[in-house]
């Protein structure tokens, strides 16, 4: 383990895309550890939401870093987890990279800088049970990503580390939100391409928490897989929906992967990935506990989990 962060002691962190779902997850936490946050925001809401969580609002946008780069204050680490899923998010974040590495690393104290991946990079696994060492085999539309983190991994002037979440849901939002919106509505859940597609999955709270472990443990050029649960056949997933909210329709709808990926965007394909990933390197080495084990079960005791 590194010895970055010594108990009781506040890191200063600036955090990118803390308003979104894995985001608003971590800055909760990293608040509630006692560590001192600002947050990018590209908008007065951004900034609002930010402001209500206890974390100090720095406006601006990852499409355009320099004139915020220019005023950044030091800080102990950044974490990114900002992505704007247009279709040139590849060309945002590799500007973003250019002009944001030189002057963390210019900084007195090397930063760590924790980048955020996805379960997507490495593609259908099927069986085979995917863990940090298994070669990328990405969703095309997020291939941008690899040679990314292999450059955070690389870069001597920042402390590197990679986290790589599975699928994310929460009680609001995330994976599953599609799901419950139908189910509430009494329609069948849509699923896409089959029941039988396996999802690796982490509550947002628990994979928070790997992020918060990360920052204070995690050894610089390292990655790790946030997956508290291997993959679930998803078709469960919608079932349990279902009965939740007796829609009458038990079996879900299926969706094709054109269809989704017509209506949401070429990254949606990821969806139809049949995938097992595994969270054991980030269990060992970080001391990672995740409490979300069984969203089947949660589901099942009322409400989202
Ligand atoms: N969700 C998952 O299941 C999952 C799984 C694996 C990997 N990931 C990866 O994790 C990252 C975050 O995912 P997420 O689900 O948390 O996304 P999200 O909920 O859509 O949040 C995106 C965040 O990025 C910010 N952002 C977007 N465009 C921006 C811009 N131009 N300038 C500044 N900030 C901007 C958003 O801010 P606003 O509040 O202003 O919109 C928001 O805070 C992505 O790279 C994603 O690929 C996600």
């Amino acid at each position: 383990m590194g010895g970055f962060h010594r108990k009781g002691l506040t890191l200063r962190v600036f955090v990118l895309g803390g308003t979104g779902l894995i985001g608003t997850a971590v800055v909760r936490e990293l608040v509630g550890r006692g560590h001192e946050l600002f947050g990018l925001a590209r908008s007065p809401a951004s900034a609002a939401r930010l402001d209500h969580i206890g974390v100090t609002s720095f406006p601006g946008d990852i499409r355009s870093p320099e004139p915020w780069l220019a005023r950044l204050p030091p800080c102990d680490a950044v974490i990114h987890m900002a992505c704007d899923f247009a279709t040139d998010m590849g060309a945002i974040d590799r500007h973003l990279l250019d002009r944001m590495l030189p002057v963390l690393a210019a900084q007195k104290r090397r930063p760590r800088f924790i980048y955020t991946g996805g379960c997507w990079l490495f593609g259908a696994t099927g069986d085979e049970l995917a863990t940090e060492a298994t070669p990328f085999c990405p969703l095309p539309v997020f291939a941008w990503m690899v040679p990314q983190l292999h450059r955070v991994l690389a870069s001597p002037g920042i402390g590197g580390i990679v986290i790589h979440p599975a699928m994310v849901y929460a009680g609001e939002g995330g994976v599953f939100d599609r799901f419950a919106r139908a189910a509430a509505a009494g329609e069948a859940v849509p699923v896409v391409a089959s029941e039988a597609v396996r999802w690796p999955l982490v509550h947002a709270e628990d994979l928070a928490q790997l992020y918060a472990l990360a920052l204070e443990r995690g050894t610089p050029g390292e990655s790790y897989i946030g997956a508290a649960i291997d993959g679930l056949a998803i078709g469960r997933i919608a079932r349990a929906f279902a009965r939740q909210h007796l829609t009458g329709h038990e079996a879900p709808q299926i969706v094709t992967v054109d269809a989704i990926a017509a209506e949401l965007g070429e990254w949606a394909r990821g969806y139809a990935l049949d995938q097992r990933l595994s969270g054991d390197k980030a269990r060992r080495e970080l001391g990672w506990s995740p409490r979300h084990l069984d969203p089947e079960g949660e589901i099942g005791v009322g409400g989202p989990p």
